[in-house]
């Protein structure tokens, strides 16, 4: 598998970019922004994140998806070192990441990944998405906010 930075005129995966965020115009917002990395197995995008600037020393992955075929594998955590990485060449000290109160699957792996929680922005999804988000069960209302100190290694 290969990462790789995707080029100017190329197209961004809107599939799995929408897997991570159902909201067009914010995945726009994202892409106009940042960087967008994807993650490619025989030629094909199989993964995708976007990093952005949020301020001086600090970036944020605002979009990290893994095709539903290839989900469980290690991509999603391999993704995730390429950005820790890439951050902490860019001379950044803060890497932060955010996901909704009903996202297990992705707390669990942030964290694993160094990822501690910083924060609650309570009614994040409730204030800027039209559709209710169902998901496990859970209503997702709240962004949970992680970040990590760079320089980190994520733990095997
Ligand atoms: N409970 C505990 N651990 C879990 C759970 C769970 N419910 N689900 C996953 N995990 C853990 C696994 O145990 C595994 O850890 P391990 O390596 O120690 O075994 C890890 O999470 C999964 O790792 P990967 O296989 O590398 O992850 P994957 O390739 O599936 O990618 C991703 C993860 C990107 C979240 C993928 O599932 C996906 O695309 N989901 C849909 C889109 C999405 O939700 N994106 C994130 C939104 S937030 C944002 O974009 C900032």
């Amino acid at each position: 598998m290969k990462i790789r930075k995707i080029g100017y005129s190329e197209p961004p995966p809107m599939n799995l970019l929408l897997l991570a965020d159902p909201s067009i115009e914010f995945i726009e917002d994202y892409l106009n922004r940042g960087e967008t990395y994807i993650a490619e197995l025989n030629g094909a995008a199989v993964g995708v994140y976007i990093l952005l600037a949020t301020r001086p020393g600090t970036c944020e992955i605002v979009n990290i998806a893994v095709s539903e075929k290839y989900q469980g594998e290690g991509i999603g955590r391999k993704l995730l070192q390429h950005a820790i990485e890439l951050a902490f060449q860019g001379g950044n000290k803060t890497l932060e990441i955010g996901t909704g109160n009903s996202s297990i699957g992705q707390l669990a792996l942030y964290q694993k990944c160094g990822f501690r929680i910083t924060g609650v922005d309570k009614d994040f999804f409730v204030r800027h998405y039209k559709e209710d988000i169902l998901e496990n069960g859970i209503h997702c209302r709240d962004m949970i906010r992680l970040s990590m100190d760079l320089p980190l290694k994520c733990p095997k």
